[in-house]
């Protein structure tokens, strides 16, 4: 793979909790993962991302981190850890980890040590008097300790958040990804990353953290190779390409066309707009349809209003699964096909739904708790694969313990096994897309064709045209050759919500 792979990189996102279990105890591990590498070298990807696998209490499935040099000994060890690093490689599969600098766990050493010693406490936010700030979860952002003082945190209590106005901080961040890169890991996926600087008015997107980056790219370079990714989620898309800087960040994920409803003239906006905003910076954009907070797609798209957003989720607005599933194949393609990186995060490729039933007993996640279950939260989007078989696990454990999270009944007509074997599903669709993708698209420009105002059609450098159908009548293709397309063709013309690959006739 060449300097610059990740620029038009296909990244799998591996939740690792739920991916899959090796040792029988119901919680994905690194054993699970690495008995379905040859699945994801299967699928066609370049690299994974995996969510947190350092030591945690779990209190926010694992973005509260303990230790960051470690392995939460529920998922291995770190023995085990640079084995999976060495087998993925040898698959010519690149490894991104997350980092959390926003904030630690409450389990973490330096955070104890805070807790007894006054004059530790300078490397979080303690103060006399809290102010009016609200968690991102829901509740007040501030936790009072046994001598009166309160510290602040952004999200759940069991995670405190870091003073980056201590010096002390940006040195261990910088040893922290030494640790990692020295043992192959090829990039970061930055938690919270526009957050880390605070003022008295203000936690976001303030000008001195892009200073942290900036160091963060000399230490990735000194590497060769290596990818910094951020997740910023700002509502100005200005403010947003500041991170992408040539000296900054590598790549940003693109949260305004994840949470673009499916509509035609809004998503032509947001690819427009991303296009243009990140043409001066030089990087190149992402496409995102899911990840491990937000309702997943099939969900989505079937619902009257398709659009995403933390706050309300839309959770329980009835949702037609063939329409969310048409959608979810026309949006896959439109995605793969756009100029940059495209992520998959696990279970997309199965066209998993939300699981919106899950006993409220069960729910984890704190924004389900800490708003007093207004949100429903994120574990809908984050019960265990299903592998193979008839009943749970479905092959995602031995089926000893029971999975974190209960999966229905009904995904014995999603797994992996059954997918494969029938030519027409989701799975068999992102392997082929992500096979021709390799081929054809990826980093470059795009060239808008005029196809209508419903219409969403483009071609790569490659000759490779895209056409999106977001209307509802069907539209003539343009000419050249069918490659593929995400559902059949009606007398040679493309149906509603569907998608079609052409290459020119030469
Ligand atoms: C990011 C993560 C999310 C986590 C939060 C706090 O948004 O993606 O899962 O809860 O940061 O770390
Ligand atoms: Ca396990």
């Amino acid at each position: 793979m060449s300097q610059t792979w990740w620029r038009g990189a296909a990244i799998y996102q591996v939740y690792l909790r739920s991916f899959a279990d090796g040792n029988g105890d119901g919680i994905g591990d690194l054993a699970g993962l690495r008995s379905r590498l040859p699945y994801l070298k299967d699928l066609g990807i370049d690299a994974i991302w995996l969510n947190p696998w350092y030591p945690s209490p779990m209190a926010d499935g694992g973005y509260d981190v303990a230790d960051y040099r470690g392995i939460e000994p529920v998922f291995g060890t770190l023995a085990e850890a640079e084995t999976f690093i060495q087998e993925a490689h040898e698959l010519d599969i690149k490894v991104i980890i997350d980092v959390v600098p926003n904030h630690s766990s409450t389990a973490s050493a330096w955070f104890q040590e805070a807790l007894t010693d006054r004059e530790a406490r300078d490397r979080f936010w303690f103060r006399d008097e809290p102010n009016d700030w609200q968690s991102i979860f829901g509740g007040p952002a501030w936790t009072q300790v046994a001598d009166g003082q309160w510290y602040l945190h952004l999200f759940a209590p069991e995670q405190p958040d870091f003073n980056w106005d201590n010096p002390a901080v940006h040195r261990e961040f910088e040893d922290v990804l030494r640790f990692w890169f020295e043992r192959g890991v090829d990039g970061f996926r930055i938690d919270s990353a526009a957050l880390l600087f605070k003022s008295d008015t203000s936690y976001e997107d303030l000008d001195e953290v892009h200073e942290v980056y900036r160091r963060w790219r000399e230490v990735a370079d000194e590497y060769g190779d290596r990818v910094l990714i951020g997740e910023v989620w700002l509502p100005d898309q200005e403010r947003f390409t500041r991170y992408l800087r040539p000296d900054e960040l590598h790549t940003a994920f693109n949260f305004d066309f994840l949470a673009c409803p499916w509509e035609p003239a809004e998503l032509r906006r947001v690819i427009d707009l991303t296009l243009t905003t990140h043409a001066p910076v030089g990087a190149p954009p992402t496409w995102v349809l899911s990840n491990h907070d937000v309702t997943r797609p099939v969900t989505r798209y079937g619902r009257a209003d398709t659009t995403f957003a933390h706050g309300g989720r839309l959770h329980g607005m009835p949702s037609d699964p063939e329409l969310g599933h048409r959608r979810a194949r026309a949006a896959a393609l439109l995605a793969m096909a756009l100029p940059g990186s495209v992520y998959v995060y696990q279970g997309e490729e199965l066209g998993l739904p939300e699981v919106e039933d899950l006993p409220d007993e069960q729910r984890q996640d704190p924004m389900y708790h800490r708003s007093g279950g207004t949100n429903r939260g994120r574990d809908g989007c984050r019960v265990p694969l299903p592998w193979a078989g008839d009943e749970p696990p479905f092959g995602f454990g031995s089926g000893e313990a029971p999975t974190w999270l209960p999966q229905p009944e009904s995904w014995r007509k999603v797994t992996a096994e059954a997918q494969s074997a029938d030519l027409g599903s989701m799975l068999n669709l992102y392997r082929t897309a992500l096979a021709h993708r390799r081929d054809l698209l990826g980093d470059g420009t795009l060239t808008w064709l005029t196809m209508g105002p419903d219409v969403l059609a483009f071609t790569r450098e490659s000759g490779l045209t895209c056409v999106s159908n977001l209307g509802t009548a069907p539209v003539p293709l343009p000419p050249g050759r069918v490659l593929l397309t995400s559902g059949p063709l009606e007398d040679g013309a493309l149906p509603s919500d569907t998608t079609v690959w052409l290459t020119s006739l030469a």
